[in-house]
């Protein structure tokens, strides 16, 4: 199954800070900018380079720089809005689309209000969202921006449920995930255990 859990010590100290009840939305955000940098890099190994030649201060070379095309991240928002800014610190031509979705504090069913979405123009899209718990929010998304033209989005997550990962291998087989952890189930209100409660409210101090 195409899953990536981010194997490195920082990401460990970096999510155990995030689950930490006691950590303030201030800090949070600061976590949440950090864990997002080192999965930007992560999911983006596998974009394309081309040769450059240049001129070291000793010798002539030919290097590699990345590929004029740039990318699409789509933020699921709300709580996604935190996991963008590091693709855009690390990559200058990254575009930015938006899907708005939120579950119902009863059913757990994600309701969709908003959609702004750049023309993919053959362009990777990365959806990026902190919590994959049900996948139901993940699996509307990837729908939408397939249907704005994305072919094979990856998703990039930071807490992730083995439900919600198996809801997105239904829906959308093949779809690469990452993710900074991968939890142990949902509870009875489809929060994610242990988890680290509601990423939104966490993150906006709400
Ligand atoms: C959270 C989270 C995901 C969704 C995951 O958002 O950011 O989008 O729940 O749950 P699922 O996998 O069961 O769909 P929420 O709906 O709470 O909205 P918010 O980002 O506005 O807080
Ligand atoms: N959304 C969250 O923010 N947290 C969960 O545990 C599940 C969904």
């Amino acid at each position: 199954m195409p899953l990536h859990i981010l194997d490195h010590p920082l990401a460990a100290h970096i999510v155990t800070h995030l689950r930490d009840k006691t950590t303030k939305p201030a800090t949070f955000r600061t976590l949440t900018y950090q864990i997002s940098r080192l999965l930007a890099i992560e999911a983006t190994a596998e974009l394309d380079t081309a040769a450059r030649e240049i001129a070291t201060p000793l010798e002539r070379m030919t290097g590699r720089v990345l590929a004029p095309t740039s990318f699409v991240v789509v933020p699921i928002l709300r709580a996604g809005l935190g996991m963008v800014q590091p693709f855009t610190d690390i990559f200058p031509d990254v575009s930015v689309g938006y899907v708005g979705l939120e579950r119902d504090h009863t059913t757990a069913v994600a309701r969709s209000y908003y959609c702004k979405l750049p023309p993919p123009a053959g362009r990777h899209v990365f959806v990026v969202d902190p919590m994959l718990a049900t996948g139901g929010s993940a699996v509307q998304a990837l729908a939408v921006v397939k249907e704005n033209g994305a072919v094979d989005p990856t998703l990039v997550c930071i807490v992730s449920a083995p439900e919600g990962v198996a809801e997105v291998e239904k829906h959308h087989p093949g779809t690469v995930i990452h993710t900074a952890a991968l939890d142990r189930e949902l509870n009875a209100k489809k929060y994610i255990l242990p988890g680290l409660g509601d990423f939104g409210d966490r993150l906006y101090g709400t």
